[in-house]
């Protein structure tokens, strides 16, 4: 029996001892030390030896037992430690690589340029229009007649404006002017409006011109409204929208729905000097389209011009960006080239 502990013993730290696997190290754990095990099945022979040699024998077997079960626990952990290093090795990172490219959209920088527009008026007390007052595909009466065209005034020729097809009357807008009208028919005084869209010109295309462009229009109409409220607010608007205090000149002009009329200037941003193709030398951009109210405007939407009074202006949403962001061709905005698009 002895004999055989022996044997054992020193075939299992054999086989502990040329294992490089942990699931074949679980594998000779069972089969020595297990409850089938040979250990066991040794064990289970002492009955059939002389009771004096039982104790001696049976120490030697847990004496063997103990030695088997620390061969198991210096292999485990050599190979265990191994394995975690091969593990951490191969998922070894290279944190100085430079990350993965995830490629992501951006606003289109007209729909930036609105939006900073309006958060600016937002700020100066003006509510976004209502959406049903703001309409693309609008009647005669509201892109001309309300806003006090006389009926042979040009801009309502077909050269310059685009018509349906559908039914007379009915147009493309040619300016947003057309929800000042809306707005003031459905709401009463006071009113401060910002107002943003599309409008469509029959233009011939160029660099500087195109079929459809954007404006935004605001007004604002209350008791005691004046010229000097229209000059601080669009003052206001020229020095957050460009960062800066910017010289603004106030044009004498005219518009039908607006007097007095005015255009504004903001000093060129670009300026180069004589040559400046921005200005074409004159120092001065015009930005936007302004005025007071003409007191026909608000007899026709029942608003009385003896008590209320009031400013609107309109200003070129493709215009302010291209000054902004330095684009020297309008058709870029409608290209949608992601080279260009991508750079804002
Ligand atoms: N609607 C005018 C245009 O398109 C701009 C404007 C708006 C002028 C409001 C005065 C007041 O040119």
């Amino acid at each position: 029996m002895k004999t055989k502990l022996e044997a054992l013993k020193n075939q299992a730290i054999n086989e502990i001892n040329t294992t490089q696997d942990l699931k074949e190290l679980q594998d000779i754990k069972i089969k020595y030390l297990g409850r089938k095990g040979e250990l066991n099945t040794i064990k289970r022979g002492l009955k059939d030896i002389p009771p004096e040699e039982r104790p001696v024998i049976g120490e030697l077997a847990n004496k063997t037992a103990a030695e088997i079960g620390e061969n198991l626990n210096r292999v485990y952990e050599n190979l265990y430690k191994k394995s975690v290093s091969q593990k951490l090795e191969a998922e070894r990172i290279d944190v100085t690589l430079p990350g993965d490219y995830i490629p992501y959209g951006k606003q289109h920088p007209l729909t930036a340029t609105v939006n900073e527009i309006i958060s600016i008026f937002n700020r100066m007390g003006f509510m976004l229009v209502e959406e049903a007052n703001n309409p693309e595909v609008e009647t005669e009466y509201y892109n001309f007649d309300a806003l006090n065209f006389p009926p042979d005034h040009p801009a309502k020729d077909m050269q310059d404006t685009f018509y349906t097809i559908n039914a007379e009357n009915l147009l493309l807008r040619s300016q947003t002017s057309n929800s000042q009208i809306r707005e003031m028919e459905n709401k009463r005084p006071p009113l401060r409006i910002i107002s943003p869209g599309r409008v469509y010109r029959a233009e011939a295309i160029s660099s500087r011109k195109y079929n459809l462009f954007h404006q935004v229009e605001g007004f604002m109409v209350d008791k005691e409204v004046t010229f000097g409220n229209l000059k601080g607010v669009l003052n206001e608007f020229t020095r957050q929208f460009f960062g800066q205090a910017r010289p603004t000149r106030f044009r004498a002009s005219f518009f039908p729905f607006t007097e007095p009329s005015a255009e504004i200037d903001v000093q060129c941003i670009i300026c180069s000097g004589k040559g400046c193709r921005t200005c074409s030398g004159t120092g001065w951009l015009e930005i936007l389209g302004a005025g007071m109210i003409d007191p026909n405007v608000l007899r026709t939407v029942n608003i009385d011009p003896e008590v209320y009074s009031g400013f609107a202006f309109g200003m070129g949403v493709e215009r302010l960006a291209m000054l902004k962001f330095a684009i020297n061709d309008i058709r870029l905005f409608f290209n949608n080239d992601v080279r260009f698009l991508e750079q804002f």
